[in-house]
């Protein structure tokens, strides 16, 4: 196994940064933090430096500034790097699609030369299970299609720089990569320190359903009732965090040449009734819902195999729902605001 790595995490201050970060250090490697602080801040850093009893690098650097990254590479000279940042708004990306363009692209082409440069050539992506699409057939395996019926320009950076990673390890094969592709996240660190802090109204099902819970917003809309599902209402594959985060440990120490592609996801489908009831019993009181019309571009049904992962990372996700909701409710009753509640105190 390996131990003692020094990793860059671009977009490290964020929300599945801070969890791979703790679960790094809980194996002995040592995260270096780079973000820019537009979507995230600096004491989601603080928290984790208390999780894991110690202090950790944190260079406040935008990915696009090469230069910048240069600097970073020269003074901690890391051996990998796992790169989370970038914007993720679906509905916010078809409205600045350039924004969105610039943004991923750019800053995914100033890591690949900073890292060139630097002759580090371990990199994790992290990719989404939005790369597949519309699909054929569920579940979704690494070997399904990918690119048909994507419908927002964020979808499209995700299966755009896949594509660029892998061009990049096919002109020279010393270069090891992974392309995982979560699907979705929710739950957050078991201390109740570190959890998703969405800007304004969440999008995403979990955080939404939390501020509910703490009284933030009065009910939750539930897009559409009237899908080919058990109970009418999408279904999805919800990981817990701490999973996801352990996926990237595992993905790290089986980095080989060329690039892998794993999907990390539970490969069990969970409604949106499902988890509103899964966060009552997790917070012990009722969530008011009211249903509402679909919401445009949602898929009724979107579910993994993990199999791939099992085999080749020797990963598998051992959290349910009920314990994310739990985890979720923990850091959302303790910070009602988010970190700015840390920031006030
Ligand atoms: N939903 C509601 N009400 C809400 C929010 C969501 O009913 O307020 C429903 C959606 O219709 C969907 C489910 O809850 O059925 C999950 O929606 P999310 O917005 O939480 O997640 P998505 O599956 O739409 O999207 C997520 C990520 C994307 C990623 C995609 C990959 O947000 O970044 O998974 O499949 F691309």
């Amino acid at each position: 196994m390996l131990t003692g790595m020094r990793i860059v995490l671009t977009g490290g201050a964020g929300y599945i940064a801070t969890h791979v970060a703790v679960e790094l250090c809980a194996m002995g490697h040592d995260p270096i933090l780079v973000d820019d602080l537009s979507n995230s801040c600096r004491t989601a850093v603080s928290r984790v430096e208390t999780i894991v009893g110690r202090p950790l690098p944190f260079i406040e650097l935008d990915v696009r500034d090469t230069e910048g990254l240069n600097a970073v590479f020269a003074r901690h000279t890391p051996e990998a790097v796992i790169h989370f940042a970038g914007l993720k708004a679906v509905g916010e990306s078809v409205a600045q699609p350039v924004r969105y363009y610039d943004t991923n692209i750019n800053s995914t082409l100033s890591l690949l030369s900073a890292m060139a440069s630097a002759g580090v050539r371990k990199l994790i992506f992290s990719s989404s299970a939005t790369v597949y699409g519309d699909p054929e057939a569920l579940p979704l395996t690494e070997e399904s299609r990918v690119g048909v019926g994507i419908t927002n320009p964020y979808g499209w950076t995700k299966f755009m720089i896949e594509q660029i990673l892998r061009d990049t390890a096919q002109a020279d094969p010393t270069w090891e990569i992974s392309l995982l592709r979560y699907f979705n996240p929710v739950g957050a660190h078991e201390s109740g320190l570190i959890g998703e802090d969405p800007t304004g109204i969440p999008n995403n099902l979990m955080p939404f359903v939390a501020q509910v819970a703490t009284g933030r917003r009065d009910h939750v809309n539930v897009f559409g009732d009237d899908y080919d599902t058990a109970d009418g209402t999408g279904v999805r594959d919800y990981i817990h965090v701490t999973d996801l985060a352990c996926g990237h440990v595992a993905a790290l120490e089986h980095l080989r040449p060329g690039v892998s592609t794993h999907n990390l996801g539970t490969g069990h489908g969970t409604s949106v009734l499902e988890l509103i009831h899964a966060f009552e019993q997790a917070c012990g009181a009722p969530i008011p819902y009211q249903v509402a019309p679909r919401r445009p571009g949602d898929l009724a049904s979107l579910y993994c195999s993990p199999t791939r992962a099992r085999a080749d990372l020797g990963w598998v996700a051992t959290k349910t729902v009920l314990d994310a909701c739990r985890d979720s409710w923990r850091w959302q009753s303790g910070n009602p605001h988010g970190y700015a509640d840390a920031q006030l105190a």
